[in-house]
């Protein structure tokens, strides 16, 4: 596979003046860690988000060191070739075509690290690193510390600090660059096309399983690598557990079907939710609440420009939500009191968004010295308000365990955002004339 190193150096460079701006020192930053699933047999693997955004470096037992300074340098740690692992496993870049192909200043076999690390801490004053993510890391960054200290008698210093790499890689990830824009787009329109292939296939009588497995082919079949989180596939009660993954209820006519399922394209999320009737015509409180939810995400969008502020979207929505929910005679009291008292998270119990990008729930501080964080453009964030119904005495049967949310991935751009899964159905005609459609062609 050929990798476009560039977007990847420029990262480590800006990693390194940020470095740099606060006095000097070296940064640490290994991948994941292969995990075991059963005896023998491993989890598809999936790299350190960290590790990658700064590499492009796909491969497990690897490590990326970075050298502030004069002469400011990256090193690779990799495995090495290996001619009888790769008939087993497959290709192995090894230092000698790691070093070339991503562009470092010099790589090295990953078991050379341990001897390294003493030299590579000796004489700098910080130690940038993760602390805490990985034991097995920590032992080894404690083993290196001290191997660096025993060392001061020859006159070598070891950094007096340890800071977290995390906090300024994380500023850095808040704000995507034309590269993780595109893949971005690239997987919100698989996962866009899988929502619609949902809608298609979706009929009373077949099991949630049934397109769970629609959406996971779509994503392949357009070189995603994988479900960016276990895909939601949840009718009737179940659109009302939030984190539903049994997906193997039997659906039935009448119930209402929440999806919640994104691709992840070379290491970049996307997460969408639509919510539909199985047999393709909404019914009159089905409806009602769909509205309101939808009305609910247009104040959100429209509250996700630079500017405002993280929180903007999550009150606007909760307004629209707690007024038609007064309105629909779900919540009594005046506006006010109903916001006050949060009484509407009897039915909206989770936040508007989360920030999207190599992690679903992706890195970045939603606050600022203590204040919600203005937006700024190429952040990306999803905008997912919802309404959860669950039978209760003091609720219209009708409405019993309907379950709805609306969620798309927004871009922040010059004057507001746009909607990178625009092309997943949404409006009641959208959903209601496709599923026609799909009725009519057998
Ligand atoms: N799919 C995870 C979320 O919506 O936050
Ligand atoms: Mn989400
Ligand atoms: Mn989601």
């Amino acid at each position: 596979m050929m990798i476009d190193p560039s977007p990847f150096q420029a990262r480590r460079q800006r990693l390194l003046q940020e470095m740099q701006a606060r006095g000097g020192g070296v940064a640490l930053i290994p991948t994941a860690p292969e995990a075991l699933r059963n005896r023998d047999t491993h989890y598809p693997y999936r790299f350190d988000s960290y590790f990658y955004y700064l590499t492009g470096f796909r491969e497990p037992e690897a490590a990326l060191v970075l050298v502030a300074g004069d002469t400011p340098r990256s090193i690779l740690f990799c495995r090495d070739k290996d001619v009888e692992r790769e008939i087993w496993d497959g290709y192995r870049f090894g230092p000698d075509a790691a070093r070339e192909a991503f562009a470092m200043d010099a790589a090295h076999v990953i078991d050379d690290l341990a001897r390294m690390l003493p030299d590579l801490l000796a004489d700098q004053p910080a130690l940038f690193y993760a602390l805490g993510h990985d034991a097995a890391w920590d032992k080894r960054i404690t083993e290196g510390l001290n191997a660096a200290r025993a060392n001061t008698r020859s006159g070598v210093t070891a950094p007096a600090s340890v800071a977290d790499v995390r906090a300024l890689v994380d500023e850095m990830r808040l704000v995507k660059d034309a590269s993780e824009i595109a893949l971005m787009r690239r997987a919100a329109a698989i996962s866009a096309e899988a929502h619609r292939l949902a809608m298609r296939e979706s009929r009373p009588g077949m099991f949630e399983y049934e397109i769970e497995a629609v959406i996971g082919q779509c994503f392949r079949r357009a070189g995603a690598q994988a479900p960016a989180y276990p895909s939601i596939v949840a009718s009737g009660p179940n659109a009302c557990v939030l984190h539903y993954i049994e997906n193997d209820r039997k659906m039935a006519d009448g119930d209402l079907l929440l999806i919640d399922a994104g691709c992840e394209l070379d290491g970049y999320a996307s997460d969408i939710t639509r919510s539909f009737p199985v047999n393709g015509r909404f019914s009159g409180p089905q409806r009602d609440i769909y509205a309101l939810v939808l009305a609910a995400q247009a104040a959100a969008i429209d509250a996700t420009r630079p500017g405002a502020t993280w929180n903007a979207p999550h009150d606007a929505a909760v307004q629209v939500l707690a007024q038609g929910l007064i309105d629909l005679d779900l919540l009594e009291g005046s506006l006010d009191g109903v916001l006050e008292n949060q009484d509407y998270r009897r039915f909206y119990m989770h936040r508007t968004g989360h920030w999207l990008g190599l992690d679903v729930h992706d890195a970045g501080e939603y606050k600022l010295g203590g204040d919600w964080r203005p937006l700024v453009p190429g952040m990306t964030l999803t905008i997912e308000p919802g309404c959860y119904i669950r039978p209760a005495d003091d609720i219209p049967e009708a409405f019993w365990h309907i379950g709805v949310r609306i969620e798309d991935d927004a871009l922040v751009t010059a004057d507001g955002c746009e909607l990178i899964t625009a092309d997943a159905p949404k409006t009641v005609d959208e959903i209601e004339t496709l599923m026609e459609q799909m009725r009519d062609t057998p």
